[in-house]
């Protein structure tokens, strides 16, 4: 049975939100690889370093486990349209898992601001895909206003079935490594629902007795697009929408809908918020690349992020740790083709370079 073959309806007891599950709109996601990144372990003195492959998911990021959950869901539900803003994995996932559905899909993407690939994407699977002048935030508000006038069904994050599927992969990590979860995960931060959707899947497999632990779950922002780690960092914790500007398009998102969802598990669980600059990013992408991995500029900010908390003394040589890659290398190949080329960066960027990081850059 199709289901059976996907890795998130395995799970499928754990969010019993369709009348008939076999009916599920499936693409056969989940089941993503763990992998081990020995060399990085090495280098930040760690014993254990893993990370979760999400973009090997069939429309190449994590957004298909949510995808799959919340557009079984308008089907059962009789919607003909389905839409969604994005910085370009949503909609990538969700015109394709519209498209085996049959129902038709409406993405709005800021204009010039995400990887060709994933618009690439969206037109190939048959949305109406319609570019704004504004940023990721602008297209929230045109859309939410969208779906206020027309049966329109909305695949934003705020959808809650999204997150029941999000949250199997915690399942799967949980079975990878035979229910021993490990100490920490570190996940990168943009409109902030996948931190949420883990949390929520660790502890209701504690709930469930299947762990007898929840690990420390820590989200790492861009430093352009970084309004969860300003509100960390603020003594009276307001939080402030940011003009957002990284060259990790994903996660480009100045006003997170899921923030408080997020700061919530961040601190239940003990976790941190910490944020990385572009040049910490494109360094750890391409060391992760460097095992043979790879992934989009977006998942990077994990690596980069775990090296600040390994050097605050937050994580721990022995402790075990699994980095959440959520989306394909080959979602943004012209980022990788610039570093490597040595065209990413301006040369007032270099300059702020101290001499160790730019051998570091230098050595890949
Ligand atoms: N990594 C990638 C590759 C993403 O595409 C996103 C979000 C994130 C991380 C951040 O996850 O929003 O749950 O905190 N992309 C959304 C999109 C916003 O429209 O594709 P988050």
């Amino acid at each position: 049975m199709a289901i059976d073959q996907s890795g998130v309806w395995r799970f499928r007891d754990v969010f019993p939100i369709l009348d008939d599950a076999n009916k599920a709109v499936t693409l056969r996601e989940g089941n993503t690889p763990l992998y081990d990144l020995p060399r990085n372990a090495k280098a930040l003195g760690l014993d254990f370093l893993l990370a979760k492959h999400q973009g090997m998911n069939p429309t190449g990021s994590f957004k298909d486990c949510g995808m799959t959950s919340a557009l079984s869901v308008a089907r059962e539900r009789g919607f003909e349209w389905v839409a969604c803003a994005s910085t370009g994995n949503t909609s990538a996932a969700m015109a394709a898992y519209a498209a085996r559905a049959g129902l038709r899909s409406i993405v709005f993407i800021p204009e010039g601001k995400i990887a060709w690939g994933k618009l690439s994407q969206s037109m190939d699977y048959g949305a109406l895909t319609v570019q704004l002048r504004t940023d990721f935030d602008g297209c929230v508000r045109v859309l939410t206003d969208l779906v206020k006038r027309f049966p329109i069904y909305l695949l934003n994050s705020v959808n809650p079935y999204r997150l029941e599927g999000q949250k199997t992969p915690a399942f799967e990590i949980a079975e990878q490594l035979d229910w021993q979860v490990p100490e920490h995960i570190v996940v990168p931060g943009g409109n902030l629902a996948n931190s949420a959707a883990l949390g929520k899947g660790f502890l209701e497999m504690h709930h469930l007795g299947l762990i007898n632990k929840v690990p420390v779950i820590s989200v790492i922002q861009a430093q352009g697009a970084n309004p969860l780690y300003r509100w960390f960092t603020d003594s009276n914790r307001i939080m402030k929408p940011v003009e957002a500007n990284t060259r990790a398009t994903a996660i480009r998102i100045g006003n997170p809908a899921s923030w408080r969802k997020s700061a919530a598990i961040i601190e239940k669980l003990g976790g941190w918020c910490e944020q990385v600059s572009e040049q910490e990013i494109a360094l750890a992408k391409a060391q992760i690349g460097a095992e043979g991995i790879g992934c989009e500029p977006a998942s990077a900010v994990t690596l980069a992020g775990l090296k600040k908390l390994v050097a605050a003394g937050r994580v721990q040589p022995e402790e075990r740790v699994v980095l959440i890659l959520t989306g394909h290398t080959l979602k943004d190949s012209a980022y990788t083709i610039d570093y490597h080329r040595d065209e990413l960066f301006t040369d007032a960027e270099r300059a702020q370079l101290s001499p160790e990081q730019a051998a570091e850059h230098a050595a890949l």
